[in-house]
């Protein structure tokens, strides 16, 4: 059974207090419905209403522990309801960890967790039930960051999937038809390269080591982690798509460097 309701129903419950982000693709307000905070998400600019839905239905198809929960959808208006996350995204971290009353939980442990559920992440969108799906909006760290939130308990959940296109489908996809992307997406998503390729869920493995590396900086033993995954990081960077480990073969790895923090 659906867990969420039939927003079209139940709008006139939901009450905009203020708008977090008039973003470019969709309005988005912390609103009351009922008692409770949550996000209400408008997408109402025409030009974007289709990618918009888009984003929408992958999250209804996606839900579980990995992505934003749903409240409430209406297809129709592309708007949705959703849990509100009081700590926002994965690009404020270093901002969020550095509050005092958080402070202590800025250490290695909780940067290696966040990590860990960065790749549990990627690979369940790598094999998720409606194909393999790679997170496209993501030209700069920044960016793919702010695409993820982080829940009260200092995990993850991917929140942005508005554009994740499926490789099976398309035959390959191409992310980003633009000149002056820097080392940050894979050779392949490079100018001149995309021109002759379409490419795979592997330009996400490249990005990983930029991704770890940010979440594990700056806390005592940042390095000995980021030490102990430098070989699998390295591969990652492989020119050829095909060398670049899976994202669970990281995960492996990340969860064997976790257990030696544990034990030491
Ligand atoms: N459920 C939520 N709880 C808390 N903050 C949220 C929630 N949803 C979105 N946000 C905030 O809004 C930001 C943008 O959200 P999102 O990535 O969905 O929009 P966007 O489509 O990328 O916007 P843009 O149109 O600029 O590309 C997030 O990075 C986060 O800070
Ligand atoms: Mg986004």
């Amino acid at each position: 059974m659906r867990a969420f309701i039939e927003l079209f129903k139940y709008r006139f419950h939901v009450h905009p207090i203020n708008r977090i982000k008039g973003a470019f693709t969709k309005q988005i307000w912390l609103a009351d419905w009922k008692g409770h905070q949550v996000i209400y998400v408008n997408c109402s600019r025409t030009k974007f209403k289709k990618r918009c839905l888009f984003g929408i239905t992958r999250l209804e198809q996606l839900q579980g522990p990995y992505v934003t929960r749903l409240i409430g959808l209406c297809h129709d208006k592309v708007e949705m309801v959703a849990m509100y996350y009081k700590h926002g995204s994965l690009r404020r971290l270093d901002q969020l960890l550095k509050q005092p009353e958080l402070s202590h939980y800025n250490n290695i442990q909780t940067r290696l967790q966040l990590s860990v559920d960065y790749v549990k992440i990627m690979n369940y969108l790598h094999n998720s039930p409606v194909g393999i799906l790679v997170m496209c909006d993501a030209a700069y760290l920044g960016r793919l960051l702010s695409q993820f939130l982080i829940t009260d308990d200092l995990r993850l959940v991917v929140n942005d999937l508005d554009y994740t296109p499926d490789v099976t489908q398309e035959n390959g996809i191409l992310c980003h038809q633009k000149k002056g992307l820097g080392k940050f997406v894979a050779p392949e998503e490079r100018w001149p390269n995309i021109s002759t390729y379409s490419y795979d869920e592997k330009v996400d493995i490249w990005k990983l080591p930029a991704v770890v590396e940010s979440l594990l900086d700056g806390v005592n033993r940042s390095s000995f982690a980021k030490r102990e995954l430098r070989k699998m990081m390295e591969t990652c960077h492989a020119t050829n798509p095909e060398q670049r480990p899976t994202a669970n073969e990281v995960l492996q790895e990340l969860l064997r460097v976790q257990q030696l923090i544990i034990n030491n």
